[in-house]
């Protein structure tokens, strides 16, 4: 089936951190709006926004007070109208967040639901008298005691973060009628936020283990979650064309995202799994350990061959919650331009659907927090505090928050090298990257050699060559510690993608590609091609041959 979203590329805008049009120091949609022609002349199709809703903000609005509203911060109704149209003129699709695990505790039917154990709405979260051992993802325990009415609630993620109950059947279809009104309003889809965790087991007993995910084996991929996504298919998506679904699931495997994103069970589209963002890590993600390329190889090929006949997977380095790419398995260094072509060249030539997260078209880096002032996180200030408290060192704590925190990711866009890169004319809620005089779009769009025409590039190979949104997929070199190779082939027409992971210069031992043509590299191309398959430092290729 050629469903449209396989030769579409994602790009996720992060609202705060995009472009600030009123000069509050938070980015907002007129902001966006203001930035379409930016992304038109990238060339992706479809945008996916962070959370836009009315929040308290306490994890930068995964925290929703009202599901059907714009809050203020950034923007009104009709803002959001005008971003739809406006996106759409240009041929673009819009896509939400939905995040609906959990809602605020602001939000009414929670309010509602904490004022008396009789409520009609109690039901609509998780209440019990007594907590199990369930860890909450930013740190301590999932359950919270609420003194008014003294039980307590279940919350995965923040205090401030409830889970709803999805038993209930008020629940989803309220849930439902959200959804549908935002598709009637226009918009093109859902990103879902957490959406395997949304089926819990109801006796919520004690999970096995001591650490940071304890508890997760009652409720990722819990008893009813094939259920509550076929229902939510049904009573949403049936009937409208043309819409995109894409659930994120941490902890999924490659068998369960078969059957997630197989279409004859009408799921979803596909999913953003997390395996490979986790290959860098020791006990947490809080122990950061030197990425083995072959480990990275190992799981991106597995999920490559998993998905190969049924089923389909986002492909992704970098989001709101990931450290740069660049930093992390790349070099943002002496190499940075070339190891961010690279990353992107591997990335994009996979089967699956590309996602772009803001700034990794330029090959923004993640950024020099000095202190623990920096940082506005709530995961990353909360496990500072339980580690500190625990008796770590505060500098070690500090270099992990480094190398893995979130805010990585969500320092403003650098559009310019002026004061605050374009940003804002106010002060930043979360500190620019000095690093912006020199990394930014204006001179990016002005150098033809930049690592955004690179992704132009990209974009463009996967619009025009079948093979690239429809070939099959063989890994090659899997023991390579330094090369990352595989090949693409579909109706006659083959590609060898060929990327060097390391600084210095290694050679390919791939018999029959000398002398193929050179689709894309990151590097003028040799005035001496008999060269063969020696790659220079970071060196990434995409090569094709046709057979007859
Ligand atoms: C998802 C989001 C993350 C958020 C969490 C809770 O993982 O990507 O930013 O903190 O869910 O909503």
């Amino acid at each position: 089936m050629r469903a449209w979203w396989k030769a579409a590329v994602v790009y996720q805008v992060y609202p705060r951190s995009f472009a600030d049009s009123d000069g509050d120091g938070i980015g907002d949609l007129a902001g966006i709006a203001g930035r379409l022609d930016y992304l038109a002349r990238l060339g992706v199709d479809v945008l996916w926004l962070s959370p836009v809703y009315p929040s308290p903000q306490d994890d930068a609005g995964y925290d929703i007070s009202d599901y059907q509203d714009i809050d203020p911060t950034f923007g009104t109704l009709a803002d959001f109208d005008a971003l739809l149209a406006a996106v759409h003129e240009r041929g673009m699709k819009l896509v939400l967040d939905l995040v609906v695990n959990h809602t605020s505790d602001e939000h009414p039917w929670f309010a509602q639901s904490r004022s008396s154990r009789s409520d009609p709405k109690r039901d609509w979260y998780w209440w019990r008298p007594r907590p199990n051992n369930w860890r909450s993802a930013f740190s301590g325990s999932a359950w919270e005691l609420d003194e008014a009415t003294g039980e307590h609630y279940l919350h995965l993620f923040s205090r401030k973060q409830p889970d709803l109950n999805w038993e209930n059947p008020e629940v989803r279809a309220a849930i439902h009628a959200m959804m549908r009104w935002w598709l009637d309003r226009g918009v093109d889809g859902f990103r879902m936020d957490v959406v395997n965790f949304l089926s819990k087991d109801p006796a919520l007993p004690d999970g096995s283990g001591a650490g940071a995910w304890t508890g997760a084996e009652h409720y990722v991929n819990g008893p009813r979650i094939h259920e509550f996504l076929h229902e939510m298919h049904r009573e949403v998506f049936e009937g409208r064309a043309e819409t995109l679904t894409v659930g994120e699931m941490p902890g999924v495997t490659v068998e369960e995202a078969r059957r997630f994103t197989d279409p004859a069970r009408g799921e979803v589209d596909m999913v953003f799994q997390f395996e490979h963002v986790q290959l860098d890590q020791g006990a947490s993600k809080w122990d950061p350990r030197p990425l083995d390329l072959r480990e990275l190889k190992a799981s991106l090929g597995r999920w490559q061959a998993g998905l190969a006949d049924t089923g389909w997977n986002s492909l992704y380095w970098n989001n709101h919650d990931q450290p740069r790419v660049v930093s992390r398995f790349g070099d943002d260094g002496e190499h940075r331009v070339r190891a961010a072509k690279l990353l992107g060249t591997i990335l994009h030539l996979h089967r699956g659907t590309p996602y772009v997260y803001q700034g990794e078209e330029l090959g923004m880096t993640n950024a020099p927090f000095a202190a623990i002032e920096d940082f506005r996180d709530i995961e990353s200030l909360n496990h500072y505090a339980e580690a500190v408290a625990a008796g770590s060192a505060p500098e070690e704590v500090l270099a992990a928050l480094r190398a893995r925190g979130r805010d990585n990711a969500r320092t403003p866009m650098q559009w310019d090298a002026s004061e605050h890169a374009g940003f804002t004319t106010g002060t930043p809620w979360l500190a620019v990257d000095p690093n912006h005089v020199e990394i930014n779009a204006r001179a990016a769009l002005a150098d033809p050699d930049s690592v955004f025409h690179h992704y132009r590039r990209l974009i463009e190979l996967r619009h025009t060559l079948p093979v690239v949104a429809h070939g099959d997929f063989t890994m090659l070199l899997a023991e390579h510690d330094r090369i990352y190779a595989f090949t693409r082939g579909h109706e006659g027409v083959e590609l060898l993608v060929l990327g060097n992971f390391s600084g210095g210069t290694v050679t390919a031992e791939i018999p029959g590609w000398e002398g193929a043509e050179l689709l894309l590299g990151n590097y003028a191309q040799r005035s001496e091609p008999a060269a063969g398959l020696e790659l220079r430092p970071w060196e990434a290729r995409v090569l094709r041959r046709l057979h007859r």
